[in-house]
């Protein structure tokens, strides 16, 4: 091979690198990570595009360079010589991808290993609901609920976290299959009914990220979003605390509000609802409820109470059987009574 070829080819091999790196580069195509767990697979991203980045450079430049240098004339044609092969080039390109891909498999398996480890409790410690912390996360159509069995099962619909602090989810789900995942953590994982799947976050970066149903799960799956809170320590524990007392001292009075269970349910999630703020499209507009309830002739508190723990038994024109999960009527009574309470207070 002359030395010509060489320079143009390498030149070639430069211009589709350099071209190559600067889509990956310059275009963000991933979050900034938030977790421990997400640095380590963004690592194991770049490690795998600085290899694809150099294959293609190479590739496109052996192409180009063939199609420009050993192109057939206008009234060419014969057979092309024929070639016998090259027995060390063959080996060169069975051997190179093969400890490249040997070397992403090993590097994957080590990261996801790491990513799946919790820091445990050294031995004789006071007991921490940090160390690590436990957080439920029930998923059912068409939100997410977390529960924090270390603070008294203390529920919020936000995923509150403490910075910098190992969470061990602890995923199920009321109906279908869904899929937890929060981009800035990098990590998915299914919430399977009758199923306890886990996943580990150490975040460590203060703010706000979105929760995002990944498993198409029914008409209200688009919607199927909530947050995460990355908090720093001690606000976390003057939330949870808080969370305490409202459990713990309220007695009659106590309990969550109409409106909080409306949201923490994901009512808001399908409704639209004035009170609550809430605008989803997929179930009935919440702000008829008197209309409806003469159209199914019916007086309005025992309408709502009947459409919450047996949707189909009355379903509004232009909506269908079986959306709404029947999953509601295993609430307990007084949080049942509180929705209707909620919902039938503010209609005119
Ligand atoms: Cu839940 Cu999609």
């Amino acid at each position: 091979m002359r030395r010509g070829s060489i320079f143009q080819l390498v030149g070639l091999g430069v211009v589709f690198g350099a071209g190559a790196a600067a889509v990956a580069l310059l275009v963000p195509w991933l979050p900034d990570p938030a977790s421990e767990q997400a640095d380590r697979i963004d690592f194991l991203f770049w490690f795998v595009t600085v290899i694809c980045i150099a294959i293609f450079a190479l590739v496109a430049a052996v192409i180009v360079y063939a199609v420009l240098k050993f192109r057939a004339g206008p009234d060419d044609d014969a057979d092309g010589p024929p070639v016998h092969g090259h027995t060390g080039l063959e080996i060169v390109w069975t051997a190179v991808p093969a400890v490249l891909v040997t070397a992403i498999s090993i590097l994957s398996a080590v990261i996801l290993t790491q990513n799946e480890r919790v820091p445990r409790a050294s031995a004789g410690a006071a007991p921490d609901p940090l160390r690590p912390l436990v957080v439920d996360v029930v998923a059912q159509q068409f939100a997410w609920l977390f529960k924090y069995p270390g603070y008294d099962n203390a529920t919020s619909s936000t995923l509150r976290l403490p910075v910098n602090k190992t969470v061990k989810l602890r995923l199920t789900s009321l109906d279908v299959i869904h899929s937890f995942w929060v981009p800035e953590f990098s990590q998915k994982q299914d919430a399977v009914p009758g199923l306890i799947t886990r996943l580990v976050i150490t975040p460590k970066r203060l703010g706000t990220y979105p929760v995002i149903c990944t498993e198409l799960c029914g008409l209200g799956h688009a919607l199927m979003r909530s947050q995460s809170e990355v908090m720093t320590t001690s606000k976390f524990r003057q939330w949870a605390a808080s969370q305490n007392q409202g459990a713990g001292g309220g007695g009659a009075a106590g309990g969550p509000s109409g409106k909080a269970l409306f949201v923490s349910n994901g009512c808001d999630g399908c409704h639209t609802f004035k009170p609550a703020g809430s605008t989803g499209t997929v179930g009935p507009d919440l702000d008829q409820l008197r209309t409806e309830a003469a159209r199914a002739n019916k007086p309005l508190g025992p309408f709502i109470r009947e459409s919450i723990v047996d949707p189909d038994a009355y379903v509004e024109p232009g909506f269908q059987k079986g959306i709404m999960p029947g999953t509601f009527r295993t609430l307990p009574a007084a949080q049942i009574d509180a929705l209707v309470k909620f919902l039938s207070g503010s209609q005119r």
